[in-house]
This record gives structure tokens, sequence and C-alpha cells, in this order.
């Protein structure tokens, strides 16, 4: 076996560097006959035996590709995957990228190929999943469940094994800008397409292939007239498309709706019509845009928000399913403080916080008003309501306390805090 490279070859020769760790990586491989279920563990080992984290910085890899020095070929050069991807070296059925992040990303997702990654700075919120089938509606969409498994905080030069297909499901939520990870990956394997891309709580598409042009025409035509028609054209639209739609057509067209019909009667009628052609499946793509609407709530809180403990904050809520593994992490970050007292201390910071624009938005938002909601300003009054609402108590007799109680317990931004359903 050909053993580690003693001195790579230099922190300032990024090539060199790279075509180090690509040989390594190749030689152990081709030892392997190229069996591409050898794969994630060569490319992890090799990234823990030649850490890039301990060879380079951002600035370096910046500064690399900006000096026109020679670049390998580039995969992915529209950036699908990394804001950019940077490609760093090409072998033989497999190549290394550098991949930078700029913002936190909720997509949960799985691979079509092998290989493993290695934070090169910053971290992130690291989630595995499972999904479990119930209906396949075509190569396209699927329908499931889709569980949170695990979760940890992962920090500058931790690696970890990528597989391809169902058994690696993930999602990493960046938390520091630009956050970048090196990933050693092999080209693809078609065995394991596609790489199914997962929208919480249940329904999986194929990011990459586009939609029949039919479809397409036809959600394009649907746009126009919500621009420029009356809401009653709108609907009458809205109906035409879901009175013979397939499964497909109707989950994008109620996505329309659910995005564009602000009235909540003309929104009930919607889905008592497409319920009757597609009965339970409309809960399901009723419950995803639910948790987008939410998902894009805390993401828009939390980009003007400047403290980054707040930031921390929205980012578990955002990625995580209850009170469990919320407390994990909170304790992986701030290994000395007392998690409650932390979160506590939290939400005293959003209970006080004016979102601005709030008013304005017609969805998703509110829910951030809670002395709005309430009209009851943060106290220490109001602070031992929050800690008994996380000792689980029972909700409290007076009228003040019991509208600060239920206003907690309907958030739909903290529900995951009072969520006890199982946790890792
Ligand atoms: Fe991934």
């Amino acid at each position: 076996m050909r053993a580690v490279p003693k001195r790579p070859r230099t922190d300032g020769n990024m090539n060199g560097f790279f075509r180090d760790l690509g040989e390594h990586i190749e030689s152990r491989w081709a030892e392997r006959d190229f069996n591409e279920g050898a794969f994630a563990n060569i490319a992890q080992r090799a990234l823990e035996e030649l850490p890039p984290h301990k060879h380079l910085k951002p600035a370096d890899l910046i500064e690399h590709v900006l000096s026109g020095a020679p670049l390998p070929e580039q995969f992915d050069l529209p950036g699908s995957f990394g804001q950019p991807p940077i490609t760093l070296f090409v072998g033989t059925g497999f190549y290394i990228d550098a991949l930078f992040w700029v913002d936190g990303t909720t997509s949960v997702h799985q691979h079509g190929f092998e290989g493993a990654f290695q934070v090169l700075s910053g971290s992130s919120i690291h989630s595995r999943y499972r999904f479990d089938l119930d209906e396949q509606i075509n190569s396209r969409m699927k329908l499931g469940r889709l569980h949170l498994e695990g979760v940890e905080l992962l920090t500058r030069g931790q690696t970890r094994e990528i597989h391809a297909g169902s058994r690696f499901i993930h999602a990493l939520f960046h938390l520091d800008r630009p956050s970048v990870t090196i990933v050693v990956r092999t080209i693809g394997n078609p065995q394991a397409q596609p790489q199914w891309s997962h929208r919480k709580p249940g329904v999986a598409v194929d990011p990459f292939r586009k939609l029949p042009p039919r479809l397409m025409r036809r959600l394009q035509v649907l746009k126009l007239v919500e621009r420029t028609q009356s809401p009653s054209e709108y609907l009458r639209a809205l109906e035409t498309l879901l009175i013979e739609g397939d499964a497909e057509t109707t989950f994008y067209v109620l996505q329309e709706a659910f995005d564009h019909v602000a009235d909540a009667k003309n929104l009930e009628k919607l889905w008592v019509r497409a319920t009757k052609r597609h009965g339970a499946r409309i809960d399901r793509f009723r419950a995803v845009f639910e948790q987008s609407r939410r998902e894009n709530a805390i993401i828009n809180r939390r980009r003007s928000a400047l403290d980054p403990e707040q930031r921390y904050f929205l980012a578990i809520l955002l990625n995580l399913s209850d009170r469990a593994q919320i407390m994990k992490l909170v304790s992986a970050r701030f290994p000395r403080r007392d998690s409650t007292d932390t979160v506590v201390g939290w939400i005293g910071g959003l209970w006080n916080t004016h979102f601005l624009g709030a008013d304005r938005s017609p969805f998703g938002l509110e829910d951030f008003w809670f002395n709005k909601r309430t009209g009851i300003r943060w106290s220490p009054a109001v602070e031992k309501l929050v800690r008994a609402a996380l000792a689980d108590r029972a909700a409290p007799t007076e009228k003040e306390a019991r509208a600060v109680h239920r206003t907690l317990l309907e958030s739909a931004i903290l529900r995951p805090l009072f969520n006890r359903a199982k946790g890792r």
C-alpha cells in the first residue's frame, strides 16, 4: 500500500497540495480495483491523513482562483451546488471540490455518488434523516415520511463519509459566512439516481429533472394570470388546473395557490376541490407548504439578526424538531452554560424584538411578534412562565399568564422546543 506522502508539497502551492491528496486517494482506490463501495472510507481516511484545514484557509482558495493559476476541469460550472464550487483536482473517476457557502441552506438531500467531506472553515449543523416511502408518484416525485435520525454540530477539521442513495440523507446548515467544505467524490453512480431532494415532512422530488414541458408552460401562464389579472380570474385559473390535475400538477398548482391566495376561505375551497380528487395526498402537500412558510419566516428573521447567539438559536429552531435535540446542540456550542437558562434568555431576546416589515407581510412573520400578540412585554414574570412551559408544567389559570402560555405553545417558530417526541 502506498504510504501517506510525508510532507504535503506546501501551504503556498495549492495545486501541489491537492495533487498529493488526489494521487494518494487514486492509488489507494486502485488497490481496491476502483470499487465504488470502498471509496467513501478511502476518501475520509485521506482527508484525515492529509487534512486540508491544516494547510489552507478560504482566503488561499480565493487568491488561488483569482491569481490566474491553472485550474483543472471545472465540474458544476453553473454553481448549482456551492456558492461557488471550485474543482481542485480531477482523478480517475473522482474529483476534489471546495464548496463555498454564503447562505445557510435547509436542503435535505441524498447523493448519486460516494465520497467524504471535511469542514475547512466555519461550522455547520449536520442533520441525518431517514425516509419511509409511502407512495411513488412518478420518477420525479415520491411521498413518504422524513424522520430526523441524528444531529451534530460540525466544526473545522471534522470529516464525514458520504454514501450514495437513501442510506445517507442529510442536510448541512452552515452557520458562518462563508463556510467552506472540501468534498472528495466519485463522478457519479448511475444506479444511485435520482439524487432525491426532500421537502419536510414528506415530499421528495428529483431536483435535476425538468418538469414535463406542458406542466412548465401551464405554471408559467398561471404566474402570468396571477400578476396581471384580478384575484377572481386567478382563482378561476387555479380551479381549471385542479379539475383534472394529476398529483404532480396539483402539487405545484397548490404551492402557487398557497403562496398567492390571501383569502383563507378561497384557499380552503381549493383544498376541498383537490382533496376530492387526490384524498390524503393533499394533507401531505399542505404540510409541506406550511413547513416551507415556517422555514422562510425563520430564514428572513435570521437574515436581519446581528447577534450571533440569536442567529444560532434561529438556526437550531429551523433545523431541529424536538427539545432534546435542541438542548444537545445548545450544550455543544456552549458547554459551560446551563442550556435551559440559555434558551430562556434567547426567547427573551426574540420576545421583545420587533421585526421590521413584519406588519406589512401577509404571511409568516407575525409569529415573531410575541409581545404584540399577547400585549405583554418580557419581564421576570414572563420568564417564569417560559421556564414553566419548558418544564411541561400545566397551563396556568390566571388570564394573562394563560395568554403567554398559549402563545408559546402555539408559536410555529418555537414549535420544536415544545415537542418532546424523541431526541438523540
Ligand atoms: Fe450532501
